[in-house]
């Protein structure tokens, strides 16, 4: 058969962006600046993309063009195929997930984790009508979703959530995540504000739960040892364009000082020791 064949026959990519452009004004009167530069990415579905960069390089902004909390100035995002660039974010809040870096901002500290559960699978299920929630059902996904991160969290569910740890709610805030299953799942540094040890125990259940589900996966990081270990691709964008994009052998041939080095050179600017220790350890 011919490689025509194959070619037409890969899959629809989860995300699809075609010249995305996002500008924001500036200080000045009529300064524009231009977030995202025409950006052309396709990713694969259930595939888990690092994206990298220095501050201001335009990561949360795609994020945002993501959950569609911003839209675009020009070109065009499809999810599996379809156009979303017009769509508002609550129309796709069912198949996009977000979890943020401060904890914080990821649960509702005055409800119980069981609470922060049933509003997770609501929105799911497109019940946000829904008056009375299936309390059995909710409180064994919840439990099956938190066991998995050894906190003892399953046996806490009535427990408010303001009571938690740091870490703890950033479990909450994955397994959430892991209930509603979505198409799309974007983490914004999530573990970043975690100490060390609960940062490496979060980040390897998320890839657990991302690869047992086969969600589409978008992590913004700081640390490029993360962005290698946990991902099958990475992103590196500065000033609002792609400047590096690796994957398969060129990604595994890739240690953390060559990356560091990529970084130096394409972005222009020396990373601080601390990313590279942070990275290390
Ligand atoms: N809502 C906004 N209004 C004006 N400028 C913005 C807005 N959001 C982002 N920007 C600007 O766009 C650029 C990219 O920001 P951002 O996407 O937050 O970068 P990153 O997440 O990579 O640090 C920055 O210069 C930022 O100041
Ligand atoms: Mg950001």
């Amino acid at each position: 058969m011919s490689q025509a064949f194959f070619e037409t026959r890969s899959p629809v990519p989860a995300i699809r962006l075609s010249n995305a452009t996002k500008r924001f004004a500036g200080l000045g009167k009529r300064e524009v600046f231009t977030a995202l530069d025409g950006l052309n990415v396709n990713v694969a579905p259930g595939s888990c993309v690092a994206l990298i960069g220095s501050n201001g390089a335009g990561k949360s902004t795609l994020l945002s063009i993501l959950m569609g909390t911003q839209l675009l100035d020009e070109g065009s995002l499809h999810i599996d195929g379809k156009d979303v660039s017009e769509e508002p974010s609550w129309k796709r809040a069912s198949r996009i997930a977000l979890v943020r870096q401060n904890p914080e901002h990821n649960v509702l500290s005055s409800l119980s984790i069981e609470e922060n559960f049933a509003l997770a699978i609501m929105g799911r299920e497109r019940a946000f009508g829904l008056r009375r929630y299936n309390r059995a059902a909710v409180r064994e996904a919840a439990a099956q979703a938190l066991c998995k991160f050894g906190m003892g969290l399953e046996d806490r569910l009535t427990e408010s959530t303001g009571t938690l740890s740091g870490g703890q709610r950033q479990a909450v805030a994955m397994a959430m995540a892991a209930v509603r299953n979505p198409r799309v799942l974007l983490l914004d540094e999530h573990v970043s504000a975690l100490d060390p040890k609960r940062a490496k125990l979060v980040a390897e259940v998320t890839e657990d739960i991302i690869r047992a589900q086969a969600i589409t996966t978008i992590m913004v990081t700081h640390d490029l040892g993360h962005a290698l270990a946990h991902s099958d691709r990475v992103l590196m964008m500065h000033r609002g364009k792609v400047v590096m994009d690796l994957s398969g052998k060129q990604k595994s041939e890739l240690d953390l000082a060559g990356l560091a080095a990529k970084f130096e050179v394409l972005v222009g600017e020396a990373l601080p020791d601390r990313t590279l220790l942070a990275a290390a350890s």
